[in-house]
């Protein structure tokens, strides 16, 4: 028994410790990281067995510029602390990663036609890896700037620096992530984003030991790599897949082969319109899967002058988020727009796309020098995309003259041709077949082979593999999702 007295003095020394220990020793980082603490998102699946976070991380104070974050952890049952961190970047440029990589590809939630109601997607690569969405440039999705100029100066130099101020600092929120294996995956004009990051990363990494962002590698699909070998490679599919004539082939190639992917002469933008009308009603993000039936005005919408280098994959599903993250109260879970920006979320800006700056011509120099550097360097694509399509990322590849180490093979996923694969020196090359534009939304599971080949370092499974380490975890939701 304790007496009254004891219990009084309990309590004192249980407020003085509290006076003690509080004020003083929570640190500033924990409190940032519990206010952006996802508690549950409006339409969730009930049993989410791992931690999300969401919201602003500033990277400019003087103009007013903050990017919006999205954490998705691995499930707690899998150990998330011993789980490397993946950034996700998609392109445009000007595409929100929330609208895409975690809406309808690799993130774990996907949203119902209702708008409403989010169903778990059993090949979520949180299953793996700790993810990190972000909506890159400002501008884009929730991420801001109070200078409304700025989303009329975007450009590659500007986004990556603005991205390094954020892993910066969101490091600096989230510390139990320093030394950490980190990667940076990303798709389309990402094929820009991921190596421009990666190389400052490398650069300002260079000569510091245990360096709390410990860049590993980089991944990346369906990517814009050097302006004169995608355009080659790009016109060669559209005539080898029987989407153009003749005729216009060879003036594509007269008259666009030398010109800027993002800044083409008008000349080269005719001929563009030609092929457009000539490809006709298909989706050229994925020619063999129908299109999403919208409504004429919005079909005519989407359809700009240049569609195939602006646009990610336009399933209908982009309108589901779209309707989704407009909500207030989702919004308010995930601690998005609390400065009111003046006008709504979308999935991709047209304002920053249509005004893009700068865009260097060759990602092949970042190549050279990062594969020199040791990196791990994965590129992969899905064979049946015509805007970014495999024989473009073939002619970029081959332009880099590296020796072969593993030769053109089948890579294999329950028992069926997963795709390609080449392993170079530096770099392994694969494909994934039947794949459009948005490799993980067409082959979700094939998706996750190459991520778990990727993550462990090891060539594309070139037969059959026992089971997946994520498979036993994931079978179970996957019949409940059927
Ligand atoms: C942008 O302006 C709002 C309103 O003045 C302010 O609350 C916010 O902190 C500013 N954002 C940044 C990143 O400075
Ligand atoms: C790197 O530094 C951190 C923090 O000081 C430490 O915990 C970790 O063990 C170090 N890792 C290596 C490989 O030296
Ligand atoms: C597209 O939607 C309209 C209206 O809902 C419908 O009448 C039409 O049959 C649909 N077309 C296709 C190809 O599914
Ligand atoms: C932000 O919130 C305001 C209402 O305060 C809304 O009108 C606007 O569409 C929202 N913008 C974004 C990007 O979510």
């Amino acid at each position: 028994m304790i007496s009254q007295t004891m219990k009084g003095h309990l309590i004192l020394l249980n407020i003085l410790l509290l006076f003690l220990l509080f004020p003083l020793c929570i640190p500033s980082f924990l409190q940032d990281q519990e206010r952006d603490i996802i508690v549950e998102l409006p339409g969730q699946p009930s049993h989410v067995d791992f931690d999300q976070y969401s919201g602003y991380v500033s990277v400019n104070q003087q103009a007013g510029r903050a990017l919006f974050y999205w954490l998705v952890e691995v499930p707690k049952s899998s150990g998330p602390e011993s789980k490397p961190l993946v950034l996700w970047l998609n392109g445009g440029p000007g595409c929100s990663s929330i609208a895409f990589g975690a809406a309808e590809e690799i993130g774990p939630f996907h949203i119902q036609p209702d708008g409403k109601t989010l169903y778990p997607n059993p090949y979520a690569w949180n299953n793996l890896a700790n993810l990190l969405f972000l909506e890159s440039p400002a501008g884009v999705g929730f991420s801001y700037s109070n200078t409304t100029s700025d989303l009329y100066t975007a450009g590659d130099l500007r986004t990556a620096e603005d991205a390094y101020v954020f892993l910066v600092n969101w490091f600096e929120r989230f510390p139990q992530y320093k030394h950490r294996d980190f990667y940076i995956a990303g798709e389309s004009y990402a094929g820009h984003y991921v190596p421009q990051l990666s190389y400052i990363l490398y650069e300002r990494n260079k000569g510091i030991q245990n360096s709390s962002i410990n860049f590993r590698g980089f991944l990346v699909g369906n990517a814009v790599t050097d302006d004169y070998h995608d355009y080659v490679g790009t016109f060669e599919y559209w005539w080898t897949h029987g989407l153009i004539s003749d005729s216009t082939y060879v003036t594509l190639q007269a008259l666009c082969d030398f010109e800027s992917s993002e800044h083409p002469s008008k000349e080269c933008e005719d001929v563009l319109d030609v092929a457009d009308v000539e490809l006709g009603d298909i989706d050229p993000y994925s020619i063999f899967t129908p299109t999403c039936n919208k409504s004429a005005a919005e079909s005519h919408r989407l359809r700009g002058y240049y569609p195939w280098m602006y646009r990610a994959y336009d399933p209908c599903t982009e309108r589901y988020s779209k309707v989704y993250f407009n909500i207030p109260e989702v919004q308010k879970a995930l601690h998005a727009n609390v400065t009111g920006i003046s006008y709504p979320w979308e999935t991709c800006s047209d304002i920053v796309g249509d005004y893009w700056a700068d865009s260097p011509r060759s990602m092949l120099p970042i190549y050279r020098e990062l594969i020199a550097a040791g990196l791990r360097i994965w590129v992969f694509s899905g064979d049946t995309d015509a805007v970014v399509p495999l024989t473009a990322t073939r002619h970029s590849i081959d332009a880099l003259n590296l020796p072969t180490v593993v030769k053109w093979y089948p890579w294999y996923d329950d028992g069926k041709v997963g795709g390609w694969s080449q392993v170079y020196k530096g770099l392994t090359l694969v494909t994934v077949r039947g794949a459009g534009h948005e490799v993980p939304l067409h082959r979700p599971r094939q998706a996750l082979v190459l991520f778990e080949s990727f993550l462990e370092g090891k060539a594309m499974p070139s037969k059959n593999k026992e089971t997946r380490l994520w498979e036993t975890h994931t079978s179970a939701q996957l019949h409940a999702s059927e």
